[in-house]
């Protein structure tokens, strides 16, 4: 079943039942300040890191889910509801969401009258501002009574959860005319606050939530708003909230627009005081007054619009199959932003207080959203290489508010450095700028120990080379890509983490995965070093490069299909003599991208079996046969039930290395169907099943051997969004920026047809038209602005814009 439809021309998805299979959430925000907002209000909000500067308070896994939010209450006579349908669950006579580009729009009508909010974060602002249109459609005067809820977390989201203790103590308020300050901590250590303002008169306020919901009540019955009289509660410990009270009268056709805006605030050091206690409110009314006006809003909201449009545009198709459009040209690349921003810390399923942002996790995002902001992709980078050890390995996850790597989820993971490679290369081909090889960039954030980027670099090549097992082969660290492949772990402690505890030493577990994963990257390692002249270097890392290619096809391959690893006593992982897990997808993933083998038939074995025993009909799973027992020498893999996450669930991440794989063998019709297969925008009509948002992809799918296959969960944060992106527009419909040009090298179905692709790259637009042919890949002939081109890459030039025309084999 269906709960809405995709307008693709305002680029929204509109629910039009409340009760989706699971909270549809949206992202908004851009840059500092951000939100999650689900289909009925709930979520929170937070300053740039979600545990450290958490603003409101939200409760994961709880029944009901999805609890807290910014709500709406309007009592309207004896009906009490919410435009959202939640949290109060009055039936409404419509609702609707409209998730759009950073902004939710929610309707819900009741009785005649009709309640719109309208949530997003300005551009450059850090505030939630939310538009509240009533409108009364009936024919009588309704006098309404407007509450609007949230409630405030005492910053420190992980403190709030657990240090009950001390934070019942602590909360602190002011409430000033129409703004609820909520000031916790700041008369000590913190230079922060935060407010909710609305833009009139209120009638009434509370902050006590004991007050104003009830001990004994929930959200869905608030006992201020059921008795239709707030209490002016100002908090003192406990739990503050921030609730305004309006009354509202509307003549039959009158509409009332109101601004509430959910503001964070700075403040120096010695401008923190207005009087002793009393916070300086000076940059909450200068905030306040940038959108205290309905068409300062509206404003805003058409400049986050055209924000947007311009963000779209620089990757553009045109083909015959609308769902591919759809999730090309919008919610794909919106997915990549929301993970650049978010990495894997804050989602329904990422509680915003255990994971910041990952090295590899980040690296990887890179490649689906750098076309978009080039200038945000190099700080990004700079970030995360600023975190590496100088040996070229590095901590596993740095915390955006201080930008610090830690070990909180573990660290030696020995695929981590090579995807530096992969985001600094990537970048320097989007953008040409080769700048940011000299850039002085720190290790371990010790700026005594800055290098230039170029040897960030190569550190991270020789972290490879230098820490190779016994068959010349990658060692595996703590794991590789796959966090839950464990082979030096052996736990046999539940009350210890897969991801930190103690190795045991002495093994020399290694792993097929980073030989494929350094193969392709220390190929563009090598051709990087020879873009800038550095030769030697370029011969000294291609040995290695080939050594490793050796390595692979001489201890590497099983026959049919490439080991996964070789466990910490050397015995083979992903083989045909293990009696569970024979065969794993990333190494055929990885092997196949770096076309190992391609010659004598290694890559169509692998990628067949593949197909045979790895594909079903919601994707490609990990791992076959799953594991139905604990290995100890495998670590977490092998703890998850059969069919899910790591064992041998369809782990979405993955499956676009099959796809490129696929394209290296010329198999176009293969590539595009895995595609398909896990493309949320072609699961909306077994939403029931699917259960996740129909517009974003989800990190996995549960797979053939799980209890119900076809079940997504982790929706929004994962590398997933980042892959898939880059496999259908760079590897499938074949644009590919390289060093010196735009290549075109499509690998699409013939039964695809024609399409066209617009697309900005250093500084021109170019219109490309791609006519196929009986094969869909090879290049025929190449025109740019009528003028044959030889070969497949269009050199870079002087023109705005170019027109291109290709013809395929
Ligand atoms: C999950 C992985 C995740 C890891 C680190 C494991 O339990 O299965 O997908 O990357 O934890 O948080
Ligand atoms: C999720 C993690 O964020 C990612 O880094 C990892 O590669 C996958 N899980 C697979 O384990």
């Amino acid at each position: 079943m269906k709960y809405g439809f995709f307008e693709d021309a305002s680029r929204e998805y509109v629910i039009t039942n409340p009760q989706t299979p699971w909270p549809w959430i949206n992202y908004l925000g851009n840059e500092d300040f951000f939100s999650l907002i689900s289909n009925s209000a709930g979520g929170y909000s937070f300053y740039k890191d979600a545990k450290f500067r958490r603003l409101t308070r939200y409760r994961y896994n709880t029944a009901p889910i999805d609890n807290g939010g910014r709500y709406f209450y309007i009592k309207d006579e004896d009906t009490v509801w919410s435009p959202g349908w939640k949290p109060v669950k009055t039936p409404l006579d419509s609702y609707e969401c409209r998730h759009g580009m950073s902004y939710t729009k929610i309707t819900g009508v009741k009785n005649g009258v009709s309640a719109e909010v309208l949530c997003f974060i300005p551009l450059k602002s850090w505030a939630e501002v939310q538009k509240v249109k009533l409108t009364n459609n009936s024919d009588k005067v309704k006098k309404l009574k407007l509450s609007s809820f949230m409630e405030w977390c005492l910053w420190n989201a992980e403190d709030d959860q657990n240090n009950l203790q001390r934070n019942l103590s602590t909360g602190e308020v002011e409430v000033v005319d129409s703004t609820i300050y909520h000031k916790t901590e700041y008369k000590e250590r913190r230079n922060h606050y935060a407010f909710y303002h609305v833009n009139a008169p209120i009638q009434g306020f509370d902050t006590d939530r004991e007050s104003f919901v009830g001990l004994y009540n929930e959200f869905s019955n608030p006992q201020v708003v059921f008795e239709g009289k707030p209490r002016n509660t100002v908090a003192h410990g406990w739990s503050p909230i921030a609730s305004h009270y309006l009354e509202v009268e509307l003549k039959p056709g009158e509409t009332k627009e109101f601004v509430f805006i959910l503001g964070y605030i700075e403040n120096p050091d010695d401008e923190k005081w207005e009087s002793k206690g009393v916070i300086n409110k000076k940059r909450a009314k200068e905030l306040i007054a940038r959108f205290d006006t309905v068409e300062k809003v509206n404003a805003a909201f058409a400049d986050l619009k055209s924000y947007w449009d311009n963000l779209l545009s620089v990757y553009m198709l045109k083909s015959s199959d609308e769902k591919l459009n759809r999730s090309v040209n919008i919610w794909n690349q919106y997915q990549c932003m929301v993970t650049f921003n978010m990495s894997r810390s804050a989602s329904f399923f990422e509680v915003g207080i255990g994971r910041g942002m990952g090295f590899r996790d980040s690296n990887q995002d890179l490649i689906g959203f750098v076309h978009q902001i080039p200038e945000r992709a190099r700080e990004r980078i700079i970030d995360i290489a600023s975190t590496q050890f100088e040996d070229g390995g590095a901590y596993h996850q740095y915390q955006p508010l201080t930008k610090r790597g830690n070990n909180a989820i573990g660290g030696n993971f020995n695929d981590d450095p090579l995807w530096l490679i992969l985001s600094t290369t990537v970048y320097i081909k989007e953008t040409g700028d080769y700048s940011i090889l000299d850039e002085m960039v720190p290790f371990d954030n010790d700026e005594t120990k800055a290098k230039p980027h170029f040897d960030h670099l190569k550190a991270s090549f020789y972290h490879v080379v230098n820490n190779l097992g016994p068959h010349k082969l990658p060692l595996i660290g703590r794991a590789d890509w796959n966090d839950c492949l464990n082979l030096n772990c052996f736990s046999n402690n539940p009350n210890e983490s897969f991801q930190t505890t103690e190795n045991q030493k002495g093994g020399t577990a290694e792993s097929l995965m980073i030989a494929g994963l350094f193969v392709v990257y220390g190929r563009d390692f090598v051709e990087l070093c020879r873009q800038i002249g550095k030769n030697a270097e370029a011969d000294a890392a291609q040995i290695h490069v080939n050594n490793m290619v050796e390595a692979i096809k001489t201890h590497g391959w099983d026959g049919e299909w490439f080991l996964r690893a070789y466990d910490f006593y050397g015995k083979k992982v992903g083989s045909k003599e293990n009696e569970e897990g024979k065969i794993f997808i990333e190494s055929q993933g990885w092997c196949t991208m770096a076309g190992i083998g391609v010659e004598e038939g290694m890559c169509k074995s692998a990628l067949d079996a593949v197909k045979r025993d790895l594909d079903c009909e919601y994707g490609i799973v990990l791992n076959n046969p799953a594991f139905t027992k604990y290995v100890v020498e495998y670590g977490e893999i092998s703890t998850y039930p059969a069919g899910y996450k790591e064992n041998a669930g369809i782990f979405c991440h993955n499956n676009p290395w099959i796809m490129i794989g696929e394209t290296v063998i010329k198999r176009p019709d293969m590539a595009m169907d895995y595609f398909k297969k896990i493309c949320p925008a072609y699961l909306e009509e077994i939403s029931d099943l699917h259960k996740t948002e129909p517009y974003v992809y989800s990190q996995m799918i549960a797979g053939k051997d799980a209890f119900k296959p076809g079940e997504a969960k982790n929706s929004w944060l994962t590398g997933t969004a980042s892959w898939n992106f880059y496999a259908i527009s760079h590897s499938i419909l074949g644009i590919k920026p390289q060093y010196n040009g735009l290549q075109i090298d499509p690998c699409v179905p013939p039964s695809f047809g024609d399409y066209q692709v617009q697309r900005k790259f250093r500084g021109a637009t170019y219109n490309i038209q791609i006519k196929n042919g009986s094969k869909g890949f090879g290049v025929k002939r190449l025109t740019v602005d009528g003028k044959v081109v030889e070969g497949n890459i269009i050199p870079l030039g002087t023109a705005n814009s170019l027109n291109i025309l290709v013809e395929l084999d």
